[in-house]
């Protein structure tokens, strides 16, 4: 049987989830105060605390730093109020596992302490990371990553992925939705960008037929879509101020009215927002509600562009290059460590998508079973300086003169050394000091080797 610690100042409020959470078969101690509930904790193994935020003595968040202070590895479910959404974000930021709006369901809070208990389980049971289809690298920063999405995928949280283009940020939304506890409920995306000021509305909300010029049928909006499951909203910071508006409105009453309908309906959503706007700045400016933020960035996650984390680059082509081959049905399975090198030089301005680009260029360019640098196309700058390729043991992709095995080493350096000499002696016009200056050899082995061969 399960132990809760239930931590509330309202008499009220702790003894209806008593008699609730009684009923429902878990065992239930109550507190007033979070000092009373810090005194409980040094003498009885709770499950799970959940506990409210506002109280005089001892705050819901003084409670919760208390308890990651001691290392107590117990879930912690605070009770904000819908009013101040802000206390939703810090007690996400501060390690809560969750957090239950007031007023809430009965149905709501139980999912909520199923989903706290079963995480604690899993946790003792393997800490080993499950699979992220799809997302590739293993960079401490995409470590950071999953472990994100493990810890805030189950929670009711909704999440604003920000970061450049092309980082992932689509990915890790349908990763946390996979990590979810309605997994098997709908995921729905939304462009904002991609729909007309005027169009948006009926996309989100729905229309009614006949509600305007066009709408020859009913049309079910995004949030009816996704109700019970998630809607992804991409590109958020391209929203109009009206729509913010609507929006907001919807995420505090959670209900809504189609366009032209006269039914509310009434939906459970949890929001995946992303942008590669600074979404904190856009409220700054005053383009972007500071309350609509504060309800849709309860976490918010931090995408990182590839140039921070360069160590994924090459896991990334190799998943690339398997992919595109495959598709191509060519042998191109492997790159060369100088073209791997180029790669690791470059700053990739478009992040994963244009190395996934450059990637399938470069498969559908080669004809050998090796990428070589020549079959990559690179459009931002590189960051690395060229010259040091030259010096490199790596540089050693380079096609080979088949001749060297017919010469054997010595000849065929001889021979090449012969070469560049009489080389360098045309390209300066005979001038044996500037000879040796292009060689980057001193005068003195310049004038002995010249000797040597004859020149
Ligand atoms: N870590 C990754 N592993 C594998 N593929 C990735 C990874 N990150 C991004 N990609 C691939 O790169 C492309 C861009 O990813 P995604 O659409 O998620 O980026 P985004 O951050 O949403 O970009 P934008 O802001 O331009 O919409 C996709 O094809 C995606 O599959
Ligand atoms: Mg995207």
């Amino acid at each position: 049987m399960a132990g809760i610690l239930v931590v509330d100042d309202e008499p009220s409020m702790r003894e209806f989830l008593k008699i609730l959470l009684d009923k429902k078969g878990y065992s239930i101690q109550t507190a007033a105060s979070g000092a009373e509930a810090l005194t409980l904790l040094q003498h009885h193994p709770f499950d799970l605390i959940i506990s409210d935020i506002r109280m005089p003595d001892l705050s819901g968040l003084a409670l919760l730093e208390n308890i990651k202070q001691q290392d107590l590895s117990i879930p912690v479910v605070l009770i904000t109020a819908y009013a101040s959404p802000e206390d939703a974000v810090l007690a996400m930021k501060n390690g809560a596992y969750d957090y239950i709006t007031k007023p809430f369901k009965v149905d709501d809070i139980l999912s909520v302490i199923k989903a706290a208990l079963g995480s604690r389980q899993e946790k003792t049971q393997s800490k080993e990371a499950d699979a992220f289809t799809g997302i590739i690298g293993n960079s401490p920063e995409m470590l950071k990553i999953y472990d994100l999405i493990q810890r805030i995928g189950p929670t009711q949280a909704n999440i604003l992925i920000y970061g450049e283009s092309g980082t992932g940020k689509e990915l890790v939304a349908q990763a946390i939705h996979q990590h979810s506890k309605v997994a098997e409920n709908a995921f729905v995306p939304i462009t904002c960008s991609a729909i007309p000021e005027n169009l948006i509305e009926s996309e989100l909300f729905g229309h009614a037929k006949g509600s305007f010029t066009g709408a020859i049928a009913n049309k079910t909006g995004l949030f009816e879509l996704a109700n019970n499951g998630s809607a992804f909203l991409d590109e958020i910071g391209e929203l109009s101020p009206l729509i913010q508006t609507k929006l907001l409105r919807v995420l505090q009453e959670r209900e809504f009215k189609k366009v032209g309908g006269t039914e509310t309906i009434k939906v459970k959503v949890r929001i995946i927002s992303a942008t590669n706007k600074n979404l904190e700045e856009e409220v700054l400016a005053g383009r972007f509600r500071e309350d609509l933020f504060y309800r849709l960035a309860v976490v918010p996650i931090r995408m990182p562009p590839l140039r921070e984390r360069k160590g994924d680059v090459p896991l990334l082509v190799d998943h690339f290059l398997k992919k595109y081959s495959a598709l191509f049905d060519k042998e191109v399975q492997q790159i060369s460590s100088y073209a791997l090198k180029v790669l690791m030089d470059y700053d990739f301005p478009g992040n994963v998508r244009e190395l996934e680009n450059i990637v399938e260029r470069g498969v559908a360019l080669e004809s050998s079973n090796i990428i070589l640098p020549e079959s990559l196309t690179l459009s931002g700058h590189r960051t690395g300086r060229p010259a040091d390729h030259d010096h490199s043991p790596e540089y050693d992709s380079r096609p080979m003169d088949e001749n060297a095995f017919d010469l054997g080493l010595e000849q065929y350096i001889t021979d090449i050394e012969k070469r560049l000499i009489k080389t360098a002696l045309t390209r300066t016009n005979n001038s044996r000091m500037k000879a040796a200056d292009l060689l980057k050899m001193s005068f003195r082995s310049f004038r002995y080797k010249a000797k040597k061969y004859n020149i």
